[in-house]
């Protein structure tokens, strides 16, 4: 099976990588992608504010998603994870009863947990995350087969990795660390989760790239693979290329600079794969517009079946 095919059997998949690079889009083409093969697909946005506008979300024709999953497509479900309603969750779920919240809340357990402030944050969005993972249908299966999420950068990317190891270390039994076990049996199982790094092919994306998967693996977390987007197309031959590079340069400088796009380009995806040996799938610039999103999943949907 392809690396690519194999995302398709995971149950979750974060979609990480540098702000620009094409994260939404790619989340988007891969959930149509994951519909046309019969998966039960629902996609995450990550949120602060309910009200925030999601360019996930445009693409399915909404300015937002909601806190509850919602049809967005045939076949497709969407939902924001907020870390705040993920708290409230959280802490309704853990602590069944008022008593036991109150006790709870008293508890130096919950206080260092608390006082870790941050991660308290990434812990709703985790625990949101985890319920997500476990609703089932009546028939017993997953209720969503793929939760597929659009991480909204690097730095958020690690925290929520590195969140049960970190918190497990200050609360490493009860309830909550059940749960942060619970939660890392997804991640960190490379049968059930993977993290997929978008890119394109320029200097600080890549070297931020290669810094990425560094920091996936520190925490544990397995990686699919690294999807090169934006990779520009080369309508030259090598000997087209050294016939026109100097007169080029000469008439027109600017010119010059588009014309060695794709030779950069070629650099970058060749320094990448000289540093990993993840699977690299290279994805087109194609024309913005209606189309891009089926034209991406079109590319994909061809390199599941070779690459
Ligand atoms: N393969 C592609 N070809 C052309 N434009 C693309 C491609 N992928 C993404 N884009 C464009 O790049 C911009 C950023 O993409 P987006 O998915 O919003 O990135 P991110 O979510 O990583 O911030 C958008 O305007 C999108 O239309
Ligand atoms: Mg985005």
């Amino acid at each position: 099976m392809s690396s690519l095919q194999e995302l398709f059997t995971r149950r979750v998949v974060l979609m990480t990588g540098k702000g620009g690079v094409g994260r939404s889009s790619l989340t988007a083409a891969l959930a149509t992608q994951a519909q046309r093969k019969g998966v039960r697909v629902l996609i995450c946005d990550i949120g602060d504010d309910p009200n925030d506008y999601s360019p996930l979300a445009r693409h399915f024709g909404r300015d937002r998603f909601t806190a509850a999953p919602t049809l967005v497509a045939p076949g497709i479900h969407g939902v924001v994870l907020l870390a705040r309603s993920g708290q409230e969750l959280f802490l309704k779920s853990v602590l069944r009863s008022g008593t036991l919240a109150r006790a709870a809340l008293s508890s130096d357990a919950l206080r260092r947990l608390l006082s870790a402030g941050p991660s308290f944050k990434e812990m709703g969005v985790f625990f949101q995350l985890l319920t997500l993972l476990r609703a089932k249908l009546p028939s017993g299966e997953p209720e969503h087969s793929l939760v597929l999420i659009d991480m909204p950068a690097t730095g958020h990317t690690l925290s929520l990795t590195g969140l049960p190891e970190l918190l497990l270390r200050l609360v490493p039994r009860g309830p909550i660390a059940a749960a942060l076990r619970e939660g890392q049996s997804y991640l960190n199982d490379p049968k059930l989760g993977a993290a997929w790094v978008v890119a394109i092919p320029e200097t600080l994306p890549v070297s931020e790239c290669l810094e990425l998967l560094e920091g996936l693996q520190k925490t544990g977390m397995p990686t699919g693979g690294v999807l090169m987007n934006r990779v520009p197309v080369d309508p030259f031959s090598a000997a087209e290329r050294s016939a026109l590079q100097s007169p080029l340069e000469r008439i027109n400088p600017l010119g010059a600079e588009g014309f060695r796009r794709p030779v950069l380009a070629r650099r970058e995806i060749a320094r990448l794969r000289a540093g990993t040996k993840l699977p690299i799938i290279e994805l087109p610039e194609l024309a913005h517009g209606a189309a891009l999103i089926s034209g991406l999943a079109d590319v994909l949907e061809k390199e599941g079946r070779t690459s």
